[in-house]
Formats: C-alpha cells, structure tokens, sequence
C-alpha cells in the first residue's frame, strides 16, 4: 500500500508499523529503502527474506543524527566525524567498527556497520518519529535499509517502482521522484585512511577536501579481509535486457550496419545518434552528471519494460563527476 509520505499521518502510522517490527518502503534522497528496525534481528531477517538477498551481505543503518553514530559504532576516527559533520544529512555511507551488541543481523556478522543520515524530509520525518517515540512506546534508534529491489537488480527511485519490486502488501511511503537518483558514496573508515567502497554522488575531491586524506581503492589496501558489499559485486543493477557500453562512433558504426532490420534494441546517448529503423529506441542522455544519475535507474526500467533485448549506451566522460554513474553503468553491463 503506497501513503502519501508528507502527511504526518502517514509518518505516524510508518513508524508505529517498524516500531512493531514491520517493513516499510521509505523514500530517500539517494533510492527508495526497505527499511527494519536496525536493532530487531527478526525484522531484519524479514528484509533479506523480501530482497532475495544473502543474509550475510551488510546492510546500511540510517540514523536521524549524527549523534546516533555512537548508538551503533566505536573508536570512530576523528575525520570519520567530519565527514559527518560536512556530509550529513546526504548521500553518504561510513562504515565504523560496530558495537558487538548492536545491529548484528543488520551488519551481516560483520565487526563493522555502514551507518547513513538521509537529508530527504519523509526520510527525516520517519526516522525522528522512531527516535523520539511518544511516552513508554520503544525507541527506534536506526533503520536498516538497503535499497528497495529485489537482489541483483535496479534499485527504485519511485514509490511505484518499490510496488513494482516487492509487491502491494508492502507499506510504502510516497516521496516523489528521488533527487540523486544512484546509491550513496560508501567511504571505510575502519582502517587508517578512508577506503571508497562505492562512488556515488559524493566525490573523491570532496572527501579528500574534509578529510585531508585522498580516498583509496579497496585492492590498495589488500591487509585483512575486505568486507562483502553486494554493491560492488561485478554484475549488479542488471535489467533484464543485455547492457552493452561503447563510444558514440562504435554505437553509430553498429546501427548502421543494423540499418534498417535493427529492432528490439533501445539506445541511451549524449551524442546525436541517428538510428534508420523507426523500431529503435533512441533516448537522451542528458550533458551532465547529476541530471543523468537522477535519471539512470528509471530510464533503465523504463526500456526494460518496452521488453528490448539489447541497451546500448554511450560511455560517460571519464572524468570525476561522472564516476558513479560510469560504475553503476558498468555493473549494468557486466
Ligand atoms: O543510498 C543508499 O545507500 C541506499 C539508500 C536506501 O540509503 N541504500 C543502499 O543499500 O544502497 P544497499 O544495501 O543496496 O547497499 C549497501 C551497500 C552494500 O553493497 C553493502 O554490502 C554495503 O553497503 N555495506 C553495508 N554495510 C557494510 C559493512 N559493514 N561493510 C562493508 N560494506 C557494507
Ligand atoms: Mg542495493
């Protein structure tokens, strides 16, 4: 059932529902969640069940304050809270070594836990709901969510899209179209410097320009075992159709040897690409990073449910800005 998130009613009735215990579809800035109480294992297990996902994959615990990070998390470096600090609320993820009596089931097992303050209002409404429950109710101090799709697909940015995935049993709170449109910037902060697990809308400069220090990749820093993180798993947000990335010249080259029997292939480019079949799909992508990542996921579904076979795409430029999307394009290609 989709409710319409701003109406504090809807906000009242969402948190009493994880107060029990239940799942709930929550829009934020990023994607839409599928979000537990962080600290009831049960429900939590409730959430690997609904994705399909492997209950030892990680999930991301949001918080309506930074000050909740000490709920959750220990020994949290210094520039760990500056990040915070500079980033928060917004699309970004640290990961911190986690209180042993904390979101266990959440964190998969793992020592760490990834913990995020979403800037989105239904997001902040809900979550401030849960932490400052009315009189002897149970407060809630974290929402477990990863995002709202079932296991290896495109995550949602649209209420219908979380419909679409899971079903309308599920309560789903209405917040719009989401504002960045790809998953948060996930930065390790269990080791000495900051390790960028996943680039997202929050880039390397930014974080290098708070913390002092220039993110480094995972296979940079090989001591002790990196954690799982399904998000980075080679093929992920797959739709059903084959993805396939190449230059605009390779794609202009291959519809036109397609001529005009091209059919069941969608195209998604910046340049000016003219196909001859009118059974092609041509959609714009658009010059920047920021409108195209809003975009990206529901672009993707929108194809897949005109039942193409094949999605070619323009490779992004290489340059920072564009690094999230390139990645999630990437593992849509994989
Ligand atoms: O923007 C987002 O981050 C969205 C919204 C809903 O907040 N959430 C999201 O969750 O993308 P999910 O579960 O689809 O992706 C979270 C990623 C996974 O790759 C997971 O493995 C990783 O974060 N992760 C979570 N906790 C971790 C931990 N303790 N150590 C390493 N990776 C972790
Ligand atoms: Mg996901």
């Amino acid at each position: 059932m989709i409710l319409p998130g701003p109406l504090d009613t809807s906000v009242q009735a969402a948190a009493a529902a994880l107060r029990r215990g239940d799942l709930l579809g929550l829009p934020t800035e990023t994607v839409y969640g599928l979000a537990a109480d962080a600290d009831n294992d049960a429900a939590v297990a409730a959430i690997f069940a609904a994705k399909g996902r492997p209950s030892d994959h990680p999930l991301i615990v949001h918080v309506a304050e930074a000050e909740a990070i000490d709920h959750f998390a220990h020994s949290v470096p210094a520039w760990a809270r500056a990040l915070a600090q500079a980033f928060w609320p917004g699309p970004l993820t640290l990961i911190l070594p986690r209180r042993a009596d904390r979101a266990a089931a959440a964190a998969g097992g793992q020592a760490s836990v990834g913990v995020r303050c979403p800037s989105h209002p239904v997001a902040q409404a809900v979550l401030r709901a849960c932490a400052h429950p009315p009189a002897g109710e149970r407060v809630v101090w974290g929402l477990a969510a990863p995002s709202a799709n079932r296991f290896g697909r495109v995550s949602p940015t649209t209420a219908a899209h979380v419909r679409d995935e899971l079903g309308d049993a599920l309560l789903v709170l209405d917040g719009g179209a989401c504002d960045v449109g790809i998953e948060s910037t996930i930065i390790d902060c269990t080791r000495s410097v900051p390790v960028l697990l996943r680039p997202g809308a929050i880039t390397r400069a930014q974080i290098e320009a708070v913390c002092g220090m220039a993110p480094r990749s995972p296979d940079e820093v090989a001591e002790g075992a990196t954690p799982r993180a399904s998000g980075t798993l080679e093929s992920h947000y797959a739709p059903t159709a084959r993805v396939r990335l190449m230059d605009a010249k390779a794609l202009q080259t291959g519809l036109d040897l397609l001529g005009s029997d091209a059919a069941h292939l969608a195209i998604y480019a910046r340049s000016p690409i003219k196909a001859r079949s009118a059974r092609v799909l041509v959609r714009r992508m658009p010059d920047d990073a920021g409108s195209t990542a809003r975009q990206l996921f529901a672009t993707l579904r929108a194809l897949d449910a005109e039942e193409v076979k094949l999605i070619w795409i323009e490779t992004p430029p290489d340059t920072p800005e564009w690094e999230g999307v390139r990645d999630r394009l990437r593992r849509a290609a994989s």
